[in-house]
């Protein structure tokens, strides 16, 4: 079983999909720990009520990249996460963390990339960018986390229809539905040990196939 490390710098309506999927038993996994580089995420208080670990840890609370790293590093092995899900996660994971967990960290971005990702592209910004193009779909992706903002190879897509008469909240409302559906399946794809990664190609192989 998966013992997931999620991180969140926002309300946490992701991170409650993963609890309800898990509850629901469609997610074959435990959150062991939740992070957040905001003190006041709701994320954090919702993992509380959870009676999950849930902790403040900001780049900015060490004097060092390296120092912040190695705590980060530290406080993951101490709680025993082996798979990280980034869920609505605004802070740059450091370089080491990302070899340490390389292809065991996942994000989720709220359009279909590599269209409408990287850096300042989070939150409304994102649906603004996706209607000021005037484009007729968008959607989610969920993606393996490397180096670059939004880069990772896709796990799972998924379009959402943009509407004559949307604004960036009814499009992010219809989109965050999606999200809620697809994050906990990709996790599951990896709990259940589905997915083949060769380069950025990533195969989600059929029950049958998995020796
Ligand atoms: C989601 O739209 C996610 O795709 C993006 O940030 C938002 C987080 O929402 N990266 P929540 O905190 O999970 O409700």
């Amino acid at each position: 079983m998966l013992s997931l490390g999620v991180f969140v710098s926002g309300r946490g309506s992701n991170l409650q999909a993963l609890f309800a999927a898990i509850e629901s038993k469609r997610l074959d996994a435990r959150i062991v720990l939740v992070l957040s580089n905001k003190a006041e995420a709701g994320g954090l208080a919702l993992a509380r009520e959870y009676g999950v670990p849930a902790l403040h840890l900001a780049a900015g609370q060490f004097p060092s990249e390296v120092e912040y790293s190695r705590h980060l590093a530290a406080l993951l092995t101490e709680h025993g996460v082996d798979f990280i899900v980034l869920a609505g996660y605004l802070q740059k994971i450091p370089s080491a963390l990302i070899r340490q967990f390389h292809h065991r960290i996942l994000n989720i971005h709220p359009a279909l990339l590599p269209a409408f990702g990287g850096k300042g592209m989070y939150g409304h910004h994102v649906h603004e960018a996706v209607l000021d193009y005037g484009c007729k779909v968008s959607g989610v992706t969920v993606h393996l986390v490397d180096d670059d903002y939004d880069h990772g190879a896709p796990v799972l897509q998924q379009c959402v229809p943009v509407r004559e008469d949307d604004t960036a909240t009814s499009l992010a409302a219809r989109v965050l539905e999606v999200e809620h559906e697809i994050l906990p399946r990709a996790v599951q794809l990896f709990a259940s040990g589905r997915i083949r990664i060769a380069g950025r190609r990533v195969t989600i192989l059929e029950e049958k196939d998995i020796i």
